[in-house]
């Protein structure tokens, strides 16, 4: 490993430690360790993502890592400290944020995003691309998750730390996020390496489901078998366990996943009046599509039944219209 390299890292260790001593241990990190103990955070997730807070200081990381002898150039590329254009001194890039410590495989400290605590923008602020922080490489969780992930051959994809860290309380210990950031190439292949079952549980919202559909096909290109998993209302997994505690996020939530084809009928369905005709006919064209590219013809028939009952068209008809599609893709 090159001396700076290894630097950039025990820098990232020396400061997550100390993040993490402020939050749990200090005056000055009180209002940070309410904030979350009042988001439904106890201390022992506070622990073990050992979670921290950045004081409000313009230079109390550069203060302490120069005063260990790192040097300003090496801080600066790890993203901790910013350089001045105008005089050429440094600040830190964190201040009075709580600071979530993003870990590589090994579970070395490599990178942080810092939470702002009240309506500051942005609400999650990142450290840079660096030479030891790859955003589209790292899931984050993943070396806390992995021993589950393999033993149960099973990976649940949520969206933010928040998240993660909440259905972790909840004893899904397999669990990791793709941090806001869409699914890439890179962080299929890590999961494929270890599991081919994937639940995708991002944010019910718009913009989670959007991108839920499209992680779903990166997914199911790779060869992973994909389910997912929604909330009601537009709720996140975090909210849903605040709201309806952690049992119910377990068993209704997760035990209760929708197969992709489900998730398919849901997703196609937004934004339409399936009481328009138009809209509707559409609607099951995009459907028997979906359909028509399911390998088994069990699974064809249950979904061609369901649509049927549904919008009491003819199953005959149906499979007719189907068959034609499947036909004509071949
Ligand atoms: N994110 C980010 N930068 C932002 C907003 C979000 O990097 N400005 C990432 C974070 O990793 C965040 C994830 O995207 O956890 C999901 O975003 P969002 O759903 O907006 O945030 P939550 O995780 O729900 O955050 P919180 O519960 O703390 O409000
Ligand atoms: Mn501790
Ligand atoms: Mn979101
Ligand atoms: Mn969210
Ligand atoms: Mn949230």
């Amino acid at each position: 490993v090159p001396p700076e390299i290894r630097q950039m890292v025990e820098a990232h260790e020396l400061i997550r430690k100390f993040y993490h001593h402020l939050l749990v241990n200090t005056k000055d990190g009180q209002h940070a360790l309410e904030y979350l103990l009042g988001r439904g955070f106890t201390l022992e997730s506070i622990e073990k993502f050992q979670i921290g807070y950045a004081l409000n200081s313009w230079d109390f990381v550069y203060k302490f890592l120069t005063k260990r002898n790192f040097e300003p150039e090496v801080l600066e590329k790890s993203g901790l400290i910013i350089k001045r254009e105008r005089d050429g001194t440094y600040f830190d890039r964190f201040r009075d944020r709580i600071m979530f410590p993003i870990f590589d495989q090994k579970g070395n400290t490599i990178a942080f995003s810092g939470r702002s605590l009240g309506a500051d923008e942005p609400k999650y602020l990142n450290s840079p691309e660096t030479a030891i922080f790859n955003k589209s490489k790292i899931l984050y969780n993943f070396h806390l998750a992995r021993p589950s992930i393999r033993k149960l051959q099973q990976l649940i994809l949520f969206e933010g730390f928040a998240d993660c860290i909440a259905a972790d309380r909840a004893g899904v210990e397999n669990g990791v996020a793709t941090m806001g950031t869409s699914l890439t190439a890179e962080h299929v292949s890590l999961i494929r390496r270890n599991t081919d079952a994937v639940t995708i549980c991002y944010d019910s919202d718009n913009a989670g489901i959007e991108a839920a559909y499209r992680a779903s096909s990166l997914l199911v290109e790779a060869g992973a078998q994909v389910r997912v998993a929604m909330m009601p209302d537009g709720l996140d997994p975090d909210d849903y366990i605040k709201k309806y505690g952690e049992a119910k996020f377990t068993k209704e939530i997760i035990g209760a996943s929708m197969t992709l084809m489900s998730f398919k009928l849901v997703y196609f369905r937004r934004g339409k009046d399936l009481q328009n005709e138009g809209d509707r006919l559409q609607y099951i064209e995009k459907v028997l599509k979906e359909i028509s590219q399911l390998d088994k013809a069990v699974e064809r028939d249950h979904y061609l039944r369901q649509i049927a009952n549904e919008f009491s068209l003819s199953l005959e008809a149906l499979q007719e219209e189907q068959k034609q599609i499947y036909f004509s893709n071949k």
